[in-house]
């Protein structure tokens, strides 16, 4: 069968105080009334038999609702050990010739029919024993991203999160593609090359995996698992990795800054000076500011500078640990 493996890890600490760990920025209904975590299920439904989400408790509560029902299956990290790990529990669940689509649950999307063309050519060449990335048409040097470097569908090179002197090297050169973070193989594949290539990670995932209870992992074996990410792992050693490069419209929706961009495309209010305001009807003004963003919840209100949206994890990080 075809799987959908969807990930979802993490509390989204550059969108607070939208997204909090009660309720990560997966969950929270931005999207025309959706969030992100059901518009990846519901994108996905058209090529897959059946989902299976791996995450934590909280995560897996407020995704249950959107799960389709009866076709699909939960597995509930006691602690994150990022993405290889996460993927090698599905891939343990999974028979070996199932095909896994492995997408991460908060991007976003459009344009379903392009979307949907390449899962299909991705599950293709899975068939043949290829670990499938879906690459991206770069447009700004970014460095939170993987780069690859191909010819057609071969890749030549993996890079994970290039500096930003490499990034901008690798623009001016011009055969690299972002990876989307969308992947598509046979379970036996990936666990294979984990095993190659990362023996104690596949090893201890196996453990827990193993020893779990109606999908729920201990937390006691996963501290022994080593935390790395599909990236570093598989996707910058393995030599059985293809690309498609993919036309859908992607983005991650991982800062203020995308969000900003999102919204103006759909309307959203911005007053002359490039000011957003998000979560509140109240009257709003802004004197002598440019693209500042102000965000309010019921608790909580933010001020960000667009450019500066990146750190506002930072801030999280200070008001995580009391400071
Ligand atoms: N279940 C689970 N457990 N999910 C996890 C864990 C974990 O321990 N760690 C991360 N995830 C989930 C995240 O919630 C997200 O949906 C996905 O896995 C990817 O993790 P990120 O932490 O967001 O990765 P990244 O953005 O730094 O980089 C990846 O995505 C980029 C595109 O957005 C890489 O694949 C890059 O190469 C890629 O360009
Ligand atoms: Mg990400």
């Amino acid at each position: 069968s075809i799987i959908n493996v969807i990930l979802s890890g993490g509390v989204g600490s550059r969108l607070w105080p939208l997204s909090r760990k009660s309720r990560p920025k997966q969950y929270i209904p931005l999207f025309e009334g959706q969030s992100l975590f059901e518009l990846t299920v519901s994108r996905n439904q058209g090529v897959v038999d059946r989902t299976i989400m791996v995450g934590s408790i909280q995560n897996v509560d407020l995704a249950k609702p959107y799960l389709p029902e009866h076709k699909s299956q939960t597995i509930v990290e006691a602690t994150p050990r990022n993405t290889a790990a996460a993927i090698a529990f599905a891939a343990f669940a999974c028979e070996p010739d199932d095909i896994l689509i492995v997408t991460p649950s908060d991007h976003l999307i459009e344009n379903q029919m392009q979307y949907e063309a390449v899962l299909k050519q991705g599950i293709e060449m899975a068939k043949q024993d290829y670990l499938v990335t879906f690459g991206i048409q770069p447009n700004r040097p970014e460095t939170g991203y993987g780069y690859i470097e191909y010819e057609d569908n071969y890749v030549l090179s993996f890079r994970e999160k290039p500096n930003l002197e490499t990034a901008k090297e690798f623009l001016k050169r011009g055969n690299f593609l972002w990876n989307s973070g969308i992947f598509c193989f046979k379970a036996s594949i990936y666990l294979e090359e984990l095993f190659r290539f990362e023996p104690k990670v596949f090893r201890a995932s196996k453990e827990v995996f193993e020893a779990s209870h109606h999908g729920l992992l201990s937390e006691e074996l996963s501290a022994k698992i080593p935390s790395k990410s599909i990236d570093y792992a598989v996707m910058e050693r393995s030599e059985r990795i293809k690309v498609i490069p993919s036309q859908f419209v992607w983005s991650d929706m991982g800062s203020y800054d995308s969000l900003y961009d999102y919204l103006k495309g759909k309307g959203h209010a911005v007053d002359p000076a490039g000011n957003m305001v998000i979560g509140t009807d109240k009257y709003v003004s802004f004197v002598g500011v440019q693209d500042t963003i102000l965000v309010h919840t019921e608790d909580a209100l933010l001020v960000v500078k667009k450019q500066a949206s990146q750190d506002v994890k930072h801030l999280y990080e200070e008001l995580e640990h009391g400071a």
